[in-house]
């Protein structure tokens, strides 16, 4: 087999098979396909797509191509889930907490903060003494005592993906349905989880930027997921503003601890019942997503979430007193509004740039090795639809450094935008994909 052949079977739009598939990532992992050739073909991917049958033989590809995570000595049916990225989005750390206290065992596999997207491991580093880096067995042990546990990403798992995701990041094949559902897939794959819940992000601050897209990767996922005997569901979510009202390190854990005390924002909460719901069902304790709902809104009523999210801070070396005093965070040194330059309503947010700002003030990577300021970030104070007079704050930046503070408020203002129209009621949850169906909401 000759890699250039294959480039160019795919370049007139033919069809691979599990075999040629095999060659290439099997290649390109080892080394034997240089990254030009590689380019060639995600590129002739990314124009002429591929079939179910080959995007599913491409993630199997990938999933085989390291380590795959064996979660037998974790009692109980297994649920992982995954967000496509987003801005705000701290559902990871509250969620998890609700579907444990309802006793399903959530082990889960997180990563750092790509691009203008947040990481869940760099957030709950920003409590004090907390470690995600705990030895396999310690993980296993914490979730069969507590039901939860988070940890780093080994660096053996899917080390295709982690190739070819570096390559597209610079070739412009990012934005790719069977390139995105494998690289996510062959991961969530191999982390040996026995149920999949995906949030799907869709909007100015997401891979996918319309429902049909999205839905179309949604589907994608779910049908390799199923085909690889895994139950997987997924939720098509707002994108097109932040989630919640907080960006940033520490700033996100605030808040998330906040929804777990009741007090958190109305689209956090959405998104943590949407995912939840199927998270229950999944898991196999909610018979359908009435009762799931109704365990879910419990575990904040009762308390028993918070506790819940206590115990796995605690048992991986976290300090407590911040879980219930979030005054012993970390503060950023300046906070300063960011305020209106006319009256309206806002009628569009570009939401990755509200990511890139909290970037900009330290608050996420410029290169692989940046140390990242936990402390800084934004919160929002109007959202999309909200009234807004000159004048008033859309937010209020938290920083460490003033030159900073005035490129992040400069980068802001270019990114809301304020006009007369009042926006229609804003969704934060647009469609549900199982392996029955899709369902438009
Ligand atoms: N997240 C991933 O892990 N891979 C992609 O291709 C896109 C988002």
């Amino acid at each position: 087999m000759r890699m250039y052949d294959l480039i160019y079977k795919k370049k007139y739009g033919e069809k691979l098979s599990k075999e040629e598939i095999d060659f290439i990532v099997q290649g390109y992992t080892k080394g034997d396909i240089p990254d030009y050739q590689m380019s060639a073909f995600l590129m002739a991917v990314c124009l002429k797509g591929m079939d179910m049958e080959e995007t599913t033989n491409l993630t199997l590809s990938m999933r085989d191509s390291g380590e795959t995570l064996d979660l037998s000595k974790i009692h109980g049916i297994k649920v992982d889930k995954h967000s496509t990225g987003g801005v705000g989005d701290k559902t990871s750390l509250c969620l998890s907490a609700m579907v444990a206290a309802c006793g399903v065992p959530v082990a889960k596999m997180s990563g750092r903060g790509l691009g203008h997207t947040g990481g869940t491991i760099d957030k709950l580093e920003s409590i004090k003494g907390f470690s995600t880096s705990i030895s396999g067995e310690q993980f296993f042990e914490n979730v069969n005592r507590i039901k939860m546990a988070i940890m780093g990403q080994t660096a053996d798992l899917a080390p295709a993906d982690k190739k070819i995701y570096a390559l597209r990041d610079v070739t412009a094949t990012v934005d790719c349905i069977p390139l995105i559902a494998s690289s996510i897939m062959s991961k969530k794959l191999a982390s040996g989880a026995d149920a999949i819940v995906l949030d799907v992000k869709m909007g100015s601050g997401a891979f996918m930027k319309t429902l049909d897209d999205a839905i179309a990767l949604a589907d994608t996922m779910v049908k390799i997921g199923t085909m690889a005997g895994k139950h997987t569901s997924a939720v098509i979510t707002n994108m097109d503003q932040p989630l919640g009202l907080a960006v940033g390190n520490s700033l996100e854990v605030i808040e998330a601890i906040n929804l777990l005390k009741g007090q958190g924002p109305k689209d956090l909460l959405e998104d943590c019942m949407a995912l939840g719901c199927l998270m229950l069902i999944g898991g196999g304790v909610a018979k359908d997503h009435d009762d799931a709902e109704k365990m879910l809104l419990q575990t904040i009523e009762d308390g028993s979430a918070l506790k819940k999210f206590a115990e796995f801070v605690e048992a991986q070396g976290g300090s407590l007193e911040f879980i219930y005093d979030t005054d012993k965070f970390e503060k950023a040194q300046y906070v300063e509004p960011v305020l209106s330059p006319v009256s309206g309503y806002v009628s569009h947010i570009q939401t990755d740039e509200i990511g890139m700002c909290s970037l900009i003030l330290g608050g996420g990577r410029e290169t692989k090795d940046s140390v990242i300021d936990l402390s800084v970030g934004l919160i929002l104070n109007k959202k999309l639809g909200d009234k807004v007079e000159k004048g008033e704050p859309l937010a209020y930046i938290h920083s460490n450094d003033q030159a900073k503070t005035k490129a992040a408020i400069e980068r802001f203002l270019n990114a809301y935008t304020i006009s007369d129209n009042f926006t229609d009621e804003v969704k934060t949850i647009y469609a549900k994909v199982t392996s029955s169906g899709i369902i438009k909401f």
